[in-house]
């Protein structure tokens, strides 16, 4: 039997001396990975677990075939082509093996076999899987994924850490970087945009730990955040307004609050006529303009060199007359650039920032300025910061699961040396229903919004009954 060369390691290849009978005897009635796939919690090598299970047949198939296919079609067959040769394969070696198959187990099994050559192995079916928005890989037997806000476990195993590590590998090479021990951390991005991170050891304990982010194909629009219940209509009526009237808005919130899917939703209100620059660490964004150009950052190379930050990309961004600049998540540096951009006529840019609150983001806003603007006093910092930012809209996971704006703040100008902040809105929680449902409502504080005028002489204004603060806006939020 042929060796599982892909990374010089043959601990993928499942016990060579095995006999293929006796895998045949123990296997499974039902073939799909899934269902023969052990629980995570238990110990891949629990006494009782049978011998064999699919996982091991696929890859033993997948090292037949890495011998026998050349490997040079990889690159030049298209992907039907490619499939086909490889069914018609996984047919022969399943027939020589005598692996008891019957059509439909066939397909299914051939599907997996190219998967694990060309794809993703195990997690590829939940990459296709639309429900699933995120996949938490800790270790080669545990994979949880996130659907409709909620995690849960899924039944997908890895053979083992190294067939895990193959595939961060594959997945990292793909983007010209590559994990090991002397960079045991590293980010990268699937064909499809999906956002993956990557830690192995010994950075990580226990075993690799991936964390995908997918790209969604149908990225929430205003309408279907309304009608999740994320902001009531009104809300949403203001926001798409203020952005239409060039606002200048920061999206505030804490890690998968769904800060870059308020900042995508609101981006419709963007009149077509403008053109868009964006600029990100890896092109989540999905905007519906026509004229946009999309920039992305590049992390160094092996030797640590050839790194352009974002600093860099919105400094260039401005010399490519831009109408509004749109930075994907502002942290550091280019914090400075994106004030000067939104002072000096492109107001309307956008960003989003990691804070638990619209005061927060402005602090963590200055100290970023402070960082980046050597010598700047503290005072003209908070003048910056009070001149180019108008509206600051906070996203928030709630504890279950559900996620929400849940203040939208405006800044109204300096007083001394305070930025004063108002609330415009604001998601008051009521209580938790014993099934962990938080109920609250959304209201106005009565405030009327400073660019509300701005948004009247261009054309953006909103009916005035929603600044009253003694009606619950929107449904009841349950
Ligand atoms: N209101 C919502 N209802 C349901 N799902 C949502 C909502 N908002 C965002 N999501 C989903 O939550 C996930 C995280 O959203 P998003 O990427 O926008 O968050 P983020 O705050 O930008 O995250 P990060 O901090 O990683 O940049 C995505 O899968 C997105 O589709
Ligand atoms: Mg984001």
């Amino acid at each position: 039997m042929v060796r599982f060369r892909f990374s010089g390691s043959n601990a993928a290849l499942a016990d060579e001396s095995a006999d293929t009978q006796d895998w045949v005897a123990t296997s499974p009635e039902k073939l799909p990975e899934a269902e023969a796939a052990p629980p995570p919690s238990k110990p891949a090598a629990s006494p009782a677990e049978p011998k064999f299970d699919l996982l091991d047949a696929k890859l033993r198939v997948h090292a037949r075939l890495i011998d026998e296919i050349d490997l040079s079609l990889l690159d030049k067959l298209d992907e039907t082509d490619l499939k086909s040769q490889v069914t018609n394969l996984v047919r022969e070696i399943v027939r020589e093996e005598r692996i008891a198959m019957n059509s439909a187990e066939m397909a299914e099994f051939a599907s997996s076999v190219y998967d694990e050559m060309t794809g993703l192995g195990p997690i590829e079916p939940l990459l296709k899987d639309e429900s699933v928005s995120d996949i938490l890989i800790n270790g080669y037997q545990q994979v949880y994924v996130e659907r409709k806000g909620e995690l849960e476990l899924a039944n997908v195993r890895f053979l083992d850490n190294d067939h895990l590590l193959r595939i961060v590998n594959r997945i990292v090479a793909a983007v010209g970087r590559r994990v090991d021990e002397s960079q045991p951390l590293v980010d990268a991005r699937l064909l499809d945009g999906s956002r993956v991170n990557a830690a192995i050891s010994p950075i990580a304990v226990d075993g690799p730990l991936v964390s995908i982010r997918k790209f969604s194909k149908s990225p929430l629009t205003l309408e279907k955040l309304v009608s999740y219940r994320a902001m009531p209509q009104e809300v949403a009526d203001f926001l798409f307004g203020a952005v239409r009237a060039r606002t200048t808005t920061l999206i505030s919130g804490g890690t998968g609050s769904g800060k870059t899917t308020l900042l995508n939703a609101l981006s419709v209100a963007i009149s077509p006529k403008e053109r868009l620059i964006t600029i990100e660490d890896a092109a989540e964004l999905q905007l519906q303009q026509p004229h946009v150009a999309r920039m992305e950052t590049r992390p160094p190379n092996i030797e640590g060199k050839g790194e352009i930050r974002q600093r860099e990309l919105v400094k260039n961004a401005l010399r490519m007359r831009p109408d509004r600049v749109i930075l994907g998540e502002v942290r550091s540096g280019e914090a400075f650039d994106m004030l000067q951009a939104m002072n000096t006529g492109h107001e309307g840019s956008m960003a989003t920032i990691h804070a638990n609150n619209p005061r927060e983001a402005i602090s963590r806003l200055e100290q970023m300025v402070a960082m980046a603007s050597m010598g700047m006093s503290q005072d003209s910092i908070r003048g910056q910061i009070a001149s180019a930012v108008q509206l600051i809209v906070q996203a928030q996971r709630l504890s279950d699961g559900s996620r929400r704006v849940v203040s939208i703040g405006e800044i109204t100008g300096m007083e001394g040396s305070v930025v004063q902040l108002q609330e415009l809105f604001v998601f008051n929680r009521l209580h938790t229903e014993s099934d962990g449902r938080v109920v609250g409502e959304f209201r106005a504080t009565g405030l009327r919004p400073k660019c509300l005028d701005e948004m009247q002489r261009r054309g953006c204004g909103v009916p005035m009954s929603m600044f009253d603060p003694n009606r619950v806006l929107g449904h009841s939020h349950g």
